[in-house]
């Protein structure tokens, strides 16, 4: 039997040792950068985009090491997000991972650049993993698109014309598909690729990646409102303050549990064919509706 939490610690442990070597040491010259890059990848995050890629990648495979890369360089391209997200001219926050924004220790100008020298060297990361050279070829690509402006990319420009503005149903679920789900999903499916998962697996964990992503930022939202920052580790009420389109702010909170509630029951029924193998999926799946963090 698996403990989620205990799971989760053991893999978002290997995560941060890849990460770490990967990463150039904080007082390399020019020492700045590294400092800033390392500030918010080092800040605390879960490590939720890695551990599904490790999991989905374990329902085929246990030499969980050929994956670590590969859910490292989904990690730091998720970190850019969220360096670039907090910017002023962006959601303009103070807290991220319980700690200072990376704009708010280093300035807009190293923060841009921590944010940018991180999707690049995901990028990179993809390119020196021990895969055959079309797989890598394919999942470079597949990052460029769903984090481009076919995107994450639309989804956060989306999101920035929404606020404060009449959105429509539709609109809001494209905010949140593309913003949040897209990425989510692709660890999915990286993780897929990595175990050279048959067209029918990927096809399958795509459908559940999709729906615990959209579940995921749901729950943000409903976080947004109800959680409590020093769990949270973000500033509790800054989409109301910024007049941002959420679920809670278009269907109200308790319709918007019960749609994430929903999207997560019709996501584990996704993984029956996976039997026990799916266990830490599964659990997963539920700790997303019961997540403080
Ligand atoms: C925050 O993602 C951004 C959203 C898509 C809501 P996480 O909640 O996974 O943030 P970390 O990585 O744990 O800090
Ligand atoms: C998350 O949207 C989307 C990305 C960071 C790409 P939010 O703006 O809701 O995320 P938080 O709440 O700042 O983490
Ligand atoms: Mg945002
Ligand atoms: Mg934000
Ligand atoms: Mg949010």
């Amino acid at each position: 039997m698996i403990i989620l939490k205990k799971d989760m610690k053991e893999k978002r442990e290997l995560i941060n040792i890849t990460l770490d070597r990967f990463l150039p040491r904080k007082d390399e010259y020019p020492k700045d950068i590294h400092k800033a890059m390392r500030h918010t990848l080092f800040a605390g995050g879960k490590r939720l985009r890695p551990y599904l890629a490790m999991t989905t990648f374990m329902l085929f495979s246990d030499k969980i090491n050929k994956i670590r890369p590969v859910a490292s360089a989904i990690e730091m391209l998720h970190t850019y997000t969220l360096i670039h997200d907090d910017l002023p001219d962006i959601d303009n926050d103070e807290y991220r991972r319980g700690k200072k924004t990376c704009h708010t220790v280093y300035g807009t100008d190293l923060a841009l650049l921590a944010g940018d020298s991180m999707i690049t060297y995901a990028f990179e990361i993809l390119t020196l993993v021990d895969l055959p050279m079309e797989t890598r070829i394919t999942m470079i690509t597949e990052m460029a698109r769903e984090t481009g402006y076919r995107g994450l990319i639309n989804g956060q420009m989306a999101d920035i014309l929404a606020e404060g503005r009449e959105t429509s149903k539709k609109q809001l679920a494209y905010i949140h598909e593309n913003k949040t789900a897209r990425l989510i999903r692709l660890a999915i499916r990286f993780g897929c690729y990595t175990a050279r998962a048959s067209s029918s697996d990927i096809t399958r964990l795509e459908a559940f990646g999709d729906k615990i992503g959209l579940a995921f930022q749901i729950m943000d939202d409903i976080l947004d409102i109800e959680g409590e920052k020093h769990l949270f580790g973000k500033t509790i009420g800054k989409d109301v303050a910024m007049k941002k389109a959420t679920y809670p702010s278009i269907y109200g909170l308790e319709e918007s549990r019960e749609m994430a509630t929903n999207l997560i029951e019709e996501a584990k029924a996704l993984l029956e064919p996976y039997g026990e193998k799916a266990e830490a999926l599964l659990l997963l799946s539920d700790f997303i509706l019961t997540r403080k963090f």
